[in-house]
């Protein structure tokens, strides 16, 4: 079977660049994505504590292992701290907990979904709110979380561990405070949304870039996003033989990007997976280039106007 080719992280673990994105892939469906991931060539699966499918995802990749199709080390496992359990003192619980929601004993990625906080109430209430409906946030300092996350690879619970939704300058504030560097920072990534700049910052601090939503979440009722719809890129697709969703993940992945689609559809979990038999021209890379408007389809709305000092989107990258 063909895998994705690997890139090797500033620890020495290896990466494939390519990924199954799992959000709202839950109960049966959520299992049988993993599953049909793992056939089909996947060994990268990312999740969170915030999809509230970890037991499943856990669950297809025990069964994937004893079935015999693969063993634990050939999976990259993917999962993120989520914002209620920022404080140092909270992290290493959360984190056993998720190793026993996946019935397995280490993760090979933990990631600080969001620099910023939000309130503890308890481990179920995801969105802490108020009595006027307002998510309510905390101010625990995402350095201090990073370096409870570090104690997490000394214990032997994760192998790496990276950030998620980090600007530029917050990354390079992990980088001069951080005794375990950081392997990834898990940001959105899609032709409307190339993400360049903060590329080209990770590549010099030796750490990657995972791309997500980088299908822009296609809606074929309105045809959205262009880049999906576009008979332009149509016209690339038809030359290789591919779909326009192949088109953008080879795009990415040629960005030195690393995608993660999501699907819990079979066929589109494959076909997301069938870009590694064809390369596109610097002139068809060109065309994609120019659908980057620098617009999210994933703004963190819930934050966004709450003013708080680490909220990631104000600055350019
Ligand atoms: N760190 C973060 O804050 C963060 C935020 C957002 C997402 N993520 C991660 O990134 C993953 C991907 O992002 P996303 O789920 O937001 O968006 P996405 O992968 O861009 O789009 C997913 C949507 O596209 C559809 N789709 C998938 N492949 C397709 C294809 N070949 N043709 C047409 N439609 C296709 C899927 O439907 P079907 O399932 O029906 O195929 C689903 O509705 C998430 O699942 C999650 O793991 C992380």
């Amino acid at each position: 079977m063909k895998l994705a080719p690997t890139v090797k992280l500033n620890n020495g673990y290896e990466m494939p660049i390519l990924g199954l994105g799992t959000y709202n892939s839950k109960d049966n469906e959520g299992e049988a994505a993993v599953k049909h991931a793992i056939d089909v060539g996947y060994r990268h699966i990312d999740t969170a504590y915030f999809y509230q499918n970890e037991a499943e995802v856990g669950k297809a990749i025990r069964d994937k292992i004893a079935e015999g199709v693969v063993k634990r080390e050939d999976i990259f496992l993917v999962t993120k701290l989520w914002n209620i359990f920022h404080d140092p003192e909270r992290v290493e619980g959360i984190c056993r907990k998720q190793l026993s929601n996946f019935g397995l004993d280490y993760i090979d990625l933990y990631l600080m979904h969001m620099p910023v906080g939000y309130k503890y109430v308890d481990d179920n209430t995801l969105l802490p709110k108020n009595e006027d409906d307002v998510l309510q946030l905390s101010d625990v300092d995402y350095l201090d979380t990073y370096k409870a996350m570090e104690k997490l690879v000394k214990l032997g619970l994760v192998r790496s561990i990276g950030v998620s939704n980090f600007n530029s300058e917050q990354l390079a504030r992990v980088l001069a405070n951080c005794e375990i560097k950081p392997v990834t920072n898990q940001v959105e990534c899609s032709p409307a949304l190339n993400q360049k700049a903060l590329t080209a910052f990770c590549k010099k601090n030796d750490v990657t870039l995972t791309g997500y939503t980088p299908l822009g979440k296609p809606k074929p009722d309105i045809q959205k996003p262009d880049f999906i719809y576009s008979p332009e890129v149509a016209v690339i697709a038809k030359k290789y033989g591919k779909t326009t969703p192949q088109i953008v993940l080879r795009y990415l992945v040629g960005l030195g990007v690393i995608p993660i689609p999501k699907s819990s559809n079979t066929n589109r979990i494959s076909e997301n997976f069938d870009i590694f038999d064809f390369e596109l021209t610097a002139e068809e890379m060109a065309v994609l280039d120019g659908y980057h408007t620098g617009e999210r389809v994933v703004p963190l709305n819930l934050i966004k106007g709450l003013n708080h000092k680490y909220y990631p989107f104000s600055i350019e990258f």
